[in-house]
């Protein structure tokens, strides 16, 4: 029986007893089993969602199944579904059904979250190397392999709970469901085929391959698609961001970016400095530093220019930021076994291979660093005798050193972006790179969204040597000319539809391209091959792009709860 009909049985039997015992017994019993049962039948408010969906079938399972006996298939499916279940969970969807040999699963459901189309990828690109595990031990049995097809789609959905257990049981419904379920079917063997609304978020991020547009049964427009081929190794996946073929010069930002330039001389100078830069998610951080770089590349001087990136879920990951960074500037790949880590490691740090331990220092810095920041480099690389308080010691200090004499020779610069996200080690070991005696002419520079000081509020406070920029929205007139900008093919914009945009965005740069982009899909703006036209009588169309929904449900999926329910009402309110 479910909680909702004992609640019911029991509060029914108390009220049979009114007679003998009395009102004031039953209705003070009644109270709370009462407002128990209404809790349970409120229903739970459906919310409109932008998730990820995931649908995985097996290719040839029919067939393989009508020479098995049923107890068989049943075992061979629960294998399967036990490691597609860990490669979902793991990258943190939620399976949300089995349907014949297929499965369903759904990333952001209960919490929304930026990166969910990149994970829901990864938790694919996970369930095919399975399968071809599970492959090598079907081949064993003497069964033929089976392979797999997998299709994923981004959109908004309704989500909302049934049922007693409300907590526990989710169901999200809508046509982005169906378009995924789709992919999956059109989806090559062995393949998984992505729509365009899932790729835009994954732009920079996986290896894709485009393929034609599809027909879809119910689409009256064709579906663009692609199939990924891999995920790029983790040093080299830049998102992208921007409108696609415009190149745009940077708006405002000038007093900004002079206050870089200027940390920079002074570092260059012999006065080392840190500058945090601070502002909401897409207001232009990782641009400015762009910008900074392009001003770095101009100048005569050598410089030696370090850039590293956090990584949603890598606060938990100690000295991830830094190794980050050192696996970009030394051209370490994920994939690289560990003697060719040492190789890249030795020879950028300088240590010579010859011999790998240095028993009286307790380990070449080499390896030292590289144990400290987590790279794997095979069990015989530090001396065995050695202590973990002694390599981190040890680790820190040989760190420290090379970068000291990397400053020795050039000016040094380490651009760490997305420091919100980033472990505490490394923001630790950054901040002493500006402290340490002897070490001068560095410069950290550190991009953050306001998040960053809600864990450590206290980031970098009255540091004499540390300066926080706050980006502010963009001002109307350089959001103004940010749309000219964009729309630089667009020989007469016009002003309805500039001042549309840029009330719409908020003076946040970011949301004026993805509102331009809407725009294009929405074919309001047609793009030519030498001018974009604008088709006027469609600009009663607009709606909110998929993405600006993503990025801020994100922001508001972060809320507690009580901040969630504020929000809520303000939105109905209106403002
Ligand atoms: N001042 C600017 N002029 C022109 N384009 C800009 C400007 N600032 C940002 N953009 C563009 O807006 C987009 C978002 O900017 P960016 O990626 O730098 O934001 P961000 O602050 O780093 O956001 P996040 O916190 O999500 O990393 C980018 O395509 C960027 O090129
Ligand atoms: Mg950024």
């Amino acid at each position: 029986m479910g909680e909702l009909a004992q609640l019911k049985t029991a509060a029914a039997a108390l009220e049979a007893q009114r007679g003998n015992l009395g009102d004031e017994v039953v209705d003070a019993g009644l109270r709370p089993l009462l407002e128990r049962i209404a809790a349970l039948e409120s229903p739970m408010p459906e919310e409109r969602k932008q998730v990820t969906t995931l649908f995985a079938d097996l290719v040839g399972f029919t067939t393989m199944s009508e020479q098995m006996d049923a107890e068989d298939v049943r075992a061979v499916l629960d294998s399967y579904f036990a490691l597609w279940t860990a490669s979902i969970e793991h990258h943190g969807g939620t399976v949300e059904k089995f349907i014949g040999d297929a499965v369903m699963a759904v990333f952001g459901m209960k919490q929304a979250s930026e990166d969910d189309p990149e994970r829901a990828i990864l938790a694919a690109l996970d369930m095919v190397t399975s399968l071809a595990d599970l492959n090598e031990i079907l081949a064993t049995e003497q069964r033929p392999p089976l392979a797999m097809r997998v299709g994923i789609n981004t959109g908004e959905v309704v989500v909302g709970a049934v049922g007693d257990r409300r907590q526990e049981e989710w169901v999200a419904v809508g046509d982005p469901i169906n378009v995924a379920a789709r992919l999956q079917t059109a989806a090559p063997v062995n393949g998984i085929l992505i729509a365009h609304s899932t790729f835009r978020h994954v732009r920079g991020v996986f290896d894709v391959q485009e393929v034609p547009p599809l027909e879809l049964k119910g689409k009256a427009a064709a579906t663009r698609a692609y199939v990924v081929e891999r995920a790029k190794p983790r040093a080299f996946r830049v998102p992208a961001r921007g409108v696609e073929g415009v190149e745009t010069h940077m708006v405002g930002r000038a007093a900004e970016l002079k206050r870089m330039e200027d940390a920079f001389l002074n570092a260059a100078d012999g006065e080392p400095g840190m500058v945090t830069i601070v502002g909401d998610a897409g207001m232009g951080k990782s641009r400015l530093f762009e910008e900074f770089a392009a001003w770095l590349d101009l100048l005569p001087d050598r410089i030696a220019y370090i850039k590293g990136r956090a990584g949603q879920g890598t606060v938990q990951d100690a000295f991830s930021l830094i190794r980050d960074t050192i696996a970009f500037r030394f051209d370490i790949l994920d994939t690289d076994p560990p003697s060719v880590v040492r190789d890249k490691l030795s020879s950028g740090v300088g240590d010579s291979t010859a011999e790998l331990i240095d028993v009286e220092a307790g380990g070449k810095p080499f390896a030292l660093i590289g144990h400290l920041l987590g790279f794997d480099l095979g069990s015989d690389a530090l001396p065995a005798d050695i202590e973990a308080q002694a390599t981190h010691e040890l680790g820190t200090a040989a760190f420290i050193d090379w970068v000291r004499g990397l400053a020795a020779v050039d000016p040094v610069i380490f651009v760490l972006d997305d420091i919100h996200w980033a472990d505490d080690s490394s923001l630790d070991l950054a901040a002493r790179l500006v402290t340490e005696p002897d070490l001068s002419r560095v410069l950290v520079v550190c991009g953050a969204r306001p998040a960053l000081y809600t864990r450590r509020p206290g980031w970098q406070a009255g540091e004499r040597r540390h300066h926080r920029i706050d980006l502010a929205p963009l001002s109307n007139r350089d959001s103004r000319s940010l749309v000219a900008e964009i729309l630089q093919m667009v020989p007469d914009v016009p002003e309805d539809l500039r001042d549309t945009i840029v009330a719409a965005a908020e003076g946040n740069p970011f949301h004026v391209e993805e509102l331009v982009k809407m725009l294009i899909e929405d074919g309001v703006i047609v793009k030519g091959s030498d001018v974009w036209e604008v088709a006027q009588d469609r600009l009663a169309t607009v709606r909110v792009p998929a993405t600006l929904v993503g990025v801020l449900q994100a922001r508001i999926d972060a809320l507690t709860p009580d901040q969630k329910s504020v929000l809520h009402r303000a939105a109905v309110i209106g403002r």
